[in-house]
Parts: C-alpha cells; structure tokens; sequence
C-alpha cells in the first residue's frame, strides 16, 4: 500500500525545482569540470554567510567533515572527544576512526547534551566536545562554550540536522571552531546524493582542511600532508546551490507544520518545545510517548510514516562493546530510546495530511480534538 503520509518526499521536491536543477546540472556535464570548480566554491561562499562565518569547506559527506575536523586539530589517539549517547552513529564512529576515544555524556529532556554531564565527564585526556544540535535544534551552548573555555577544550560542532537553526540568533556551525554539516538527501538542505560542509572563522584552519579534502595537494604535484579524497562532488555543489535557495521557504514550511502538530497534539504526547531564545529547523519532529510502538504500527495501518531517531543508544551498539559501557549508564537517553518517534514534518506535507496524523494518533489514545 502507498503511504498516505509518507516520510519523505522526493519526487515533490523535484517537481518544484525540475528546470533550475536540470540547467544547473546541465551546465556542469556540458563544461566538464566534475571536480572542485566554481559550482563549489559558490556553493561554499553562500553556505558560509548562511552560517555567519567566514569560511566554509565542502567535503564529501557529514562524516568525513567530522573525521577531518579531528584529523585538522591534531585530534587522535590517546584523546577522547565528548559527545552525545543519543546521536547518529557517524557522531561517535568519527571520534573512533580519527584515532581517539568517543566519551558520552547524557542528555536532557530536550535530546541535546546536558551540559553539566559534560563536566562530569572530563578528564586530562578530553580534547574537544562535540554537541550534537539533534533535530535541528541547537544544543544549550552558553554554558558548553563557558566549560569549554575553562577547560581549554575545542568545541565542535555536529551540526548534521541544524543547517538554518538559531540559538540566541547565532546561527549552527558558528559557535565551535568547526561546525560539521551534512547534505545527505534527507537533511532540510540536501544533495542528490551525499555531500557535507565545514565551517570556520579560522582561516588557516580553513587552508587546512582545504589540503585535506584534497589528498594533502598543494599543488597537482606537490603533497603538504595526508589527506583524504573528501572533496565535495562539483554535481552535487550545483544541485546545492538551486536548492540553497529554497531553504528560507523549506524552513517555514516545516516552522508552520511543527506549530499546527503542537497546537494539535500538546495534550495527547510530549511535543518538542522551542524556546524564545531558539529557532528550531526542525529536521526531525520527534513526540515522546507511552506505547510508543504500539503507535507506530497504528500509524503504520492508517498509511503514516514514522522513524525513530535512534532506537539503539550508542553506548550499546555492538560497535561500542569495546569502551566498556553498559546498559543504564546513561538514564535518560536510554529512557528516550523507548518512547521517541518523529512522525513526518516534510516541507511538501499539506495540512490535511498533517491533520491526519493528528488525528490518528488522538485516535490511538482516545482523545477528542
Ligand atoms: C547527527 C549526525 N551526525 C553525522 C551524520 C553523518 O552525516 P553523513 O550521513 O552525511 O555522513 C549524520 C547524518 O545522518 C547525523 O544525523
């Protein structure tokens, strides 16, 4: 059966963007210049003013930004790196390929990290911290920033699922010295296929990671460092670059969703909030409920799509057996494993659809509009 209300949805993108997207593509097979070029570093240059930085790298995907964030501070082995237990694996599978150890620190009530676990869980080994903005709302960052500065730890952004999101009307991915985004074709700004992006006001971190991406190359023949083949695909930078300008109406559109949701379902589940001083993208719009998969089977036969953003707490992925963690070291995220499901907040959602969500799961747990 065709969902109703699918998760995502593809083919209503490209409908919207159909002619741009085609010349934008067509003018890169036609001119041949598949690798860097001017479709990336136009793409870099708009990426860094959305952020509100100065510099900004396009690199292959989210993951290699996080891995060559690392790898650009000397980050390795015999360091750890803080970060959340209720992530996407890559948050912690970067610290773990660049050589050091991933520390987790629980989260609070928001999905974010706690800032006061982070205390708790330095020690002389920690380098850096990595608050990840989950859902596309920013982490608490006054006080990470305060801890970081008295500890003298970077702080770098996983900035994956916040492209566009607001704390204090600073932008994601230009609190740390780094932020790490990914472009992968389910975030609110998505390639055709996998892409990521670093920023930084650092400019010679910024020369860096330029090498980096890029085999180490300072010239076609002449190799500074090791690096990788991290560049971000010229295709993809174009189609970025069409799609960059739909963010602002990508973002209202899910803004204007998340409020009818809340409006409609504030007394049924736990709606994410959104404080004065946030401005949520809403990547992911995740309820927290009793029966949670009860409801999502529920959903599931009235044609509604859900996720759940992440089932398997990180400490407790087979992967992660080897740092030593257990079951009920981290309370609260391992409390949200069992309760968290994001239903569909897509910018091609109409409001019936949505209220037809709402109304199924106001169905579920028998309560009347
Ligand atoms: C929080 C978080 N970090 C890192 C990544 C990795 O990004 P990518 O899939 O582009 O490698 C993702 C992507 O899903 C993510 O959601």
């Amino acid at each position: 059966m065709n969902a109703r209300v699918s998760y995502v949805d593809f083919p209503a993108q490209h409908k919207s963007m159909r002619a741009e997207v085609r010349r934008a593509v067509d003018r890169v097979l036609t001119r041949g210049n598949f690798i860097l070029g001017e479709e990336v570093e136009a793409f870099e240059k708009r990426f860094a003013a959305l952020c509100g930085v100065q510099h900004a790298i396009g690199v292959a995907n989210g993951t290699d930004a996080l891995i060559l964030a690392f790898k650009a501070l000397g980050i390795g082995a015999g360091d750890e790196v803080i970060t959340a237990p209720n992530s996407f694996i890559a948050s912690a599978s970067s610290i773990a390929l660049a050589g050091a150890r991933p520390v987790f620190a629980d989260v609070g009530p928001d999905l974010n990290i706690d800032p006061e676990r982070i205390e708790r869980a330095i020690t002389p080994k920690t380098r850096a911290i990595l608050p990840v903005h989950l859902t596309g709302r920013v982490a608490d960052m006054d006080p990470i920033l305060k801890i970081a500065e008295r500890r003298r730890l970077y702080v770098i952004e996983d900035a994956a699922q916040s492209v566009g999101s607001l704390y204090r009307n600073r932008p994601s991915g230009s609190f740390g010295v780094m932020g790490c985004f990914s472009l992968h074709p389910l975030k609110n700004l998505n390639a055709a296929g996998d892409a990521g992006a670093i920023t930084t006001n650092d400019g010679a971190l910024c020369e860096k990671m330029k090498l980096l991406r890029n085999h180490g190359l300072r010239t076609r023949d002449e190799v500074a460092v090791w690096g990788l083949n991290s560049r971000l695909d010229t295709l993809q930078a174009a189609v970025l670059n069409c799609r960059l300008a739909h963010l602002d109406k990508t973002i209202r559109r899910r803004r204007q969703i998340a409020a009818r949701y809340r409006r409609a379902l504030s007394n049924v589940v736990e709606c994410p909030a959104e404080a004065p001083h946030e401005f949520h993208t809403w990547h992911l719009f995740v309820i927290q409920c009793d029966r949670r998969d009860e409801l999502q089977a529920h959903l599931a036969r009235h044609g509604i799509e859900s996720k759940i953003h992440y089932p398997i707490p990180l400490h407790l992925q087979p992967c992660s057996l080897a740092l030593g963690y257990h079951k009920g070291d981290f309370p609260v995220c391992e409390r949200l494993a069992g309760r968290i499901l994001s239903i569909p907040v897509h910018q091609y959602l109409t409001n019936a659809q949505v209220d037809s969500v709402c109304k199924a799961i106001r169905q579920f747990y028998k309560r009347k509009a």
